[in-house]
């Protein structure tokens, strides 16, 4: 009973649907410039919108990450860190003009990598400064950035408060030493509590700690140690992702010479069931079934509007953006991202318009994940037969169905996956 994700990956604002689109074209072929049909237009002052920006450099690799990022070696000629945020605001002022006139109003802003806190405060910052400009943008945004615990100090992360960013979200991923080893993490287990102190004083009320179980040698005290950890750190939100051995990372590699065992699905399950317990005891309720937050107002807009399939832009090589139902991704290399730009062309490397039966299946896919449940209304003639099935197995909450919703009950989530493919099928 795994609990591998369904796309957009990792709710920390990944490279969205990333996984789609792995292989670098050998040749570059002619697209034709970005336009947003008349469907795709449709509803776009009225749909909540938000801006993702990939910062595609790390200053190591670790072994089982297969995001679009580069460290220094890898990056090769003709993409550079300190020209990066220009190169971000040529593909803002893109995104600005092909979505004007009439401009959405920008309600989240999620700064994702990759690794964005190795680029100086002062960048991030002209980014903001840069959407501002452009856009029109809610009083009330959310403008979060991802960081690594090891790269943000008090100052910086101060830095970032005084420019507008509401909220950051810190990769700690354990507070066990060996196991921080064996996923190549630089950080000690406790910088990364740090960190979390030093956002709460640079004055962020939503601090973020992600974690990942299953890792191999992780023992069941090693998983509680993590979870006492984040419990201990003045954060409002937690997300736990189950580790996913993807193809081609070291760690698959690893893995395949008998080095490290497989990630076993019943631990897997059974540190889920661990972190949701801790979590509920401590105050924090799930919201999606890999998140965690100690309020509503604690939860992560930015996710909850790619989970309500709503609209956003993603700037940066291999970015994902959806608006109405027509979906693109730009070219993965920063070299050939930053080419495009200069050369004044779009730098999206193909676009497709969703059919609505697709639209459809995402919205339920998506949907289905979250404690808001999913209209039964979502979901077609056999997904509700399906559905009423799963109410007698335990796996839908009976109580949300009389009320018309889909709801995943704690055993429905830890078969997350498998109810979503039976309602979909
Ligand atoms: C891609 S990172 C970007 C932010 C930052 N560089 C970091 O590592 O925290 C976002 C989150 O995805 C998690 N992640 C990446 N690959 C994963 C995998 N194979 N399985 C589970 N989580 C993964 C990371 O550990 C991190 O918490
Ligand atoms: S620091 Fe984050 S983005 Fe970079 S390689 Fe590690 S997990 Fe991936």
């Amino acid at each position: 009973m795994g609990h591998s994700r369904i796309l957009p990956r990792r709710g920390a604002g990944a490279a969205h649907w990333e996984q789609m689109n792995t292989v670098l074209p050998l040749v570059e072929r002619a697209v034709p410039p970005l336009e947003l049909p008349a469907p795709a237009r449709e509803g776009l002052t009225r749909t909540p919108f938000g801006l993702y920006v990939h910062v595609p450099f790390c200053a190591t690799r670790c072994g089982y990450c297969d995001f679009n990022t580069y460290t220094s070696d890898e990056l090769g000629p003709g993409a550079n860190r300190s020209e990066y945020a220009g190169t971000v605001v040529a593909e803002l002022r893109r995104a600005a003009e092909t979505l004007g006139p009439d401009l959405p109003t920008v309600s989240t802003v999620f700064v994702g990598g990759g690794t964005p806190t190795l680029l100086p405060a002062a960048d991030l910052s002209a980014v903001l400064d840069e959407v501002r400009r452009l856009f029109p943008v809610a009083p009330d945004v959310e403008v979060t950035t991802e960081a690594n615990p090891e790269t943000v100090d008090r100052d910086y992360l101060a830095r970032l408060r005084e420019a507008g960013f509401t909220r950051v979200s810190l990769g700690m991923q354990s507070a066990a030493e060996h196991v921080l080893a064996v996923l190549d993490r630089r950080h000690t287990p406790g910088r990364a509590v740090q960190a979390a102190h030093d956002a709460r004083a640079a004055g962020f009320e939503h601090v973020n700690l992600d974690l990942i179980y299953g890792t191999p040698g992780e023992s069941d005290a090693d998983w509680a140690a993590s979870l006492d950890a984040v419990l201990a750190s003045p954060v409002d939100h937690v997300s736990a992702y189950a580790l996913i051995v993807e193809d081609g990372t070291r760690l698959a590699r690893r893995i395949a010479r008998g080095e490290l065992p497989m990630p076993d699905d019943d631990v897997l399950a059974d540190r889920y069931e661990q972190a949701d317990a801790t979590l509920r005891s401590a105050g924090f309720q799930w919201y999606e079934v890999s998140n965690w937050a100690t309020s509503d107002a604690a939860r992560c807009r930015h996710n909850e509007l790619y989970w309500a399939n709503a609209n956003w832009w993603g700037v940066g090589p291999g970015a994902h953006s959806h608006v109405g139902g027509l979906r693109w991704w730009n070219v993965k290399h920063p070299a050939a991202y930053a080419d495009r730009l200069a050369a004044g062309s779009s730098p999206h490397a193909d676009a497709e318009l969703l059919a609505d039966d697709d639209r459809a299946l995402e919205t339920v896919m998506l949907g289905l994940r979250l404690r808001d449940g999913l209209p039964l209304t979502a979901l077609s003639d056999l997904g509700r037969v399906r559905a009423a099935d799963a109410v007698s197995r335990g796996l839908l909450a009976e109580e949300a169905y009389r009320r018309g919703l889909a709801v995943l009950t704690d055993k429905g989530r830890l078969l997350a996956d498998a109810v979503v493919r039976d309602l979909t099928d």
